[in-house]
């Protein structure tokens, strides 16, 4: 091979590799979408959201109901297409190159979606199979899978729609870890599920976290897994991420008269102002009509 032909083939390498180790494992920048209502009326449900997570990190959002975070998972998962903004999952445009990105996520949430009349078992065949996982690989793996996150294995061959949410639930958690993703997107994965079922899935959200170094997106109502999983936590309203720290340093930062609070109770206070910013906001416009 030519000299110059093989520096090129090298420095191509080069940068395949550089751009592939310094990226984050997604970046998002000024993200918005907003969805139209009734009577014409478009509302923000993502209005400039800004988050970074670095490989192997698991950052939490917590915020309250409608607040964006559904919408934001379902952004990076290419489910939902942003009016503007960026974003980038290990430095693939995820609006550009879709196709890519999905191959490096997985989402949980509680709209997962499964071939309700196929077993539990045949979902997972199916789900891995899409993901370039033969079914000679998955098999072994859906066992050992199924019995770490305290899934009852004689269930697994009955169809879907026999299953109870919680149980659909952890379904849709072993799909999602039988394909190893390199980020996972979870949407409330601990929601409706019974104490037990609850701790054995945070187990595997940490199991992920240190055996498979992939980075998480965690987004709960929960506040103590979101403090006991998460590196990072956010929160969001109205469609913005107005703080986003560790625990300890967030909670430091709404400690008064020396009591540090609690995670729920910085949530409190963070959405709360909020509120009341946004009542005050509402109020001002009345006054200039
Ligand atoms: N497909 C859609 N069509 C119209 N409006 C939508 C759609 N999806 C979301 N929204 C609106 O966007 C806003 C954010 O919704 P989203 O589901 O992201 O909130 P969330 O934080 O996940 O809430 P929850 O805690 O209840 O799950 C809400 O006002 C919601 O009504
Ligand atoms: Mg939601």
């Amino acid at each position: 091979m030519p000299f110059f032909l093989t520096t090129l083939l090298v420095f191509l390498i080069l940068e395949v590799i550089v751009s592939a180790t310094s990226a984050h494992a997604l970046d998002i920048v000024d993200l918005r979408k907003s969805f139209n209502k009734k009577r014409g009326e478009s509302v923000p449900a993502l209005d400039g959201v800004d988050l970074t997570i670095a490989r192997g990190e698991v950052v939490g959002i917590l915020g309250p109901n409608g607040s964006g975070k559904s919408t934001l998972v379902r952004a990076v998962s290419t489910l939902v297409i942003p009016d503007s903004g960026r974003v980038e999952v290990f430095g693939i445009d995820a609006i550009a190159r879709p196709r890519e990105v999905q191959r490096m996520i997985n989402r949980v949430s509680v709209e997962a979606s499964f071939f309700k009349k196929l077993s539990a078992y045949e979902n997972l065949v199916y789900g891995a199979k899409l993901y370039g996982v033969t079914t000679g690989e998955s098999k072994p793996r859906i066992q050992a899978i199924l019995e770490r996150i305290g899934f009852d294995l004689k269930r697994a061959g009955e169809p879907m729609e026999h299953l109870s949410r919680g149980m659909q639930q952890k379904i849709a958690l072993a799909r999602a870890l039988l394909t190893s993703p390199m980020l996972m997107l979870l949407d409330e994965p601990t929601t409706g599920l019974d104490p037990r079922s609850k701790k054995d899935v945070q187990e595997v959200v940490r199991t992920i976290r240190t055996e498979h170094d992939a980075a998480i997106l965690l987004c709960t109502h929960d506040m103590a897994e979101a403090e006991e999983l998460c590196d990072r936590v956010g929160i969001i309203v109205d469609g913005r991420i107005v703080a986003l720290d560790r625990p300890q340093p967030l909670k430091s930062r709404y400690q008064q008269n020396g009591h540090l609070p609690s995670l729920e109770e910085v949530f409190m206070a963070v959405t709360g102002s909020s509120f009341e910013e946004a009542e005050q906001r509402a109020a001002d416009a009345e006054e200039v009509h």
